[in-house]
């Protein structure tokens, strides 16, 4: 028996906000509108759902969002949605809409909670990729990596300024939980002469012989991107244990770039793949996909199970690791 066909779907985001999020809202409203369907944004994420935080949107109701940061819907990361009881909540708020179907916008905790819920309710769900972490499985890219990235480059560029006038050494930190992409896009496009990543196993006993070299070598050596999720300990951890190894002569500062990644206008790649993987939520919903994620892979829009999605991760690419290392020399 074929699918019945959809007449109402919803809409939410969840799990830290990305900027680019907005413009895969609009893309989604516009894209139920034109194919008439009735869509209804969901307010803070899951949370939100057990609420019952649920409205109407209406093509006019996404104008003047596609440039802007953040989350006109909101978003939380909601503790209740992971208890049975939460979830039954939110399955009834959303019948009470007649809400047929879902796409979900997050990340990884956002997957899982939205694998759970159709396991237990079937109702069907599409995940797009909205984290700057770009640690998710199924695109090459996800949404708001390409501007946080951008954000934390403008940083840089702006501490090697003073850290060339210094002769400092600088240990900047950027965000990515457990993956090491922001680091290492961070890296090579401001230049830094060394990137310390979750996924690399740098020690920091290597690091201090290589500054104890390139000091001797008189090389000028300004600036080290720590990635967050590091095994070593953040950029104050280990400019601590560089300090005191290299002693009183040696000098060095701490930037934390922090939650300056995750605001700001969505870049234009950005704003264009949310706008893509928005409008084949809709269309993958329409075509009666039930638990997928829409990503893009290798410039194409494609769709994975959220099983898998959520049982792997998007593995550091190599070659721009060999590439870090090799231009940094
Ligand atoms: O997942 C996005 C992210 O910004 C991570 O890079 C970071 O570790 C975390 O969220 C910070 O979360 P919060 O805003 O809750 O402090």
């Amino acid at each position: 028996m074929a699918d019945k066909i959809i007449k109402k779907i919803g809409v939410f985001t969840s799990g830290g906000d990305a900027p680019g999020m907005n413009a895969a809202i609009r893309s989604v409203v516009r894209t139920a509108s034109y194919h008439d369907l009735h869509i209804f944004g969901i307010q803070r994420g899951y949370h939100g759902m057990i609420e019952g935080d649920i409205d109407r949107l209406e093509r006019k109701d996404v104008g003047n969002i596609i440039h802007r940061g953040g989350t006109m819907l909101k978003t939380a990361r909601s503790k209740e949605f992971m208890t049975k009881e939460g979830r039954q909540q939110a399955y009834e708020n959303l019948m009470a809409y007649e809400i047929e179907g879902l796409v979900a916008i997050g990340g990884n905790g956002t997957y899982m909670g939205a694998n759970v819920f159709f396991e237990e309710f079937g109702i069907p769900i599409v995940g797009l990729p909205g984290t700057i972490d770009n640690d998710i499985f199924g695109t090459d890219f996800s949404i708001g990596f390409d501007t946080s990235v951008n954000t934390a480059i403008d940083a840089v560029d702006k501490i090697r300024d003073t850290a060339d006038s210094h002769n400092r050494l600088f240990f900047i930190e950027v965000m990515g939980r457990h993956s090491g992409y922001i680091a290492l896009y961070t890296g090579i496009g401001s230049g830094a002469e060394n990137i310390i990543l979750p996924e690399t196993k740098k020690s920091i006993d290597l690091l201090i012989q290589q500054l104890k070299m390139e000091g001797r070598r008189k090389k000028l050596f300004n600036l080290i991107i720590v990635a967050e999720g590091n095994k070593n300990g953040g950029a104050m951890e280990i400019s601590k244990q560089v300090n005191e190894a290299l002693g009183e002569d040696f000098e060095s500062r701490v930037a934390i770039i922090g939650h300056l990644q995750r605001g700001g206008s969505p870049t234009g790649f950005d704003r264009v793949l949310a706008s893509r993987l928005g409008n084949s939520a809709v269309l993958g919903l329409l075509e009666g996909r039930k638990n997928v994620a829409a990503g893009l892979i290798a410039g194409q829009v494609v769709f994975t199970d959220l099983k898998d999605a959520v049982s792997r991760k998007n593995s550091l690419d190599n070659q721009l690791v060999n590439l870090a290392e090799m231009l940094a020399m």
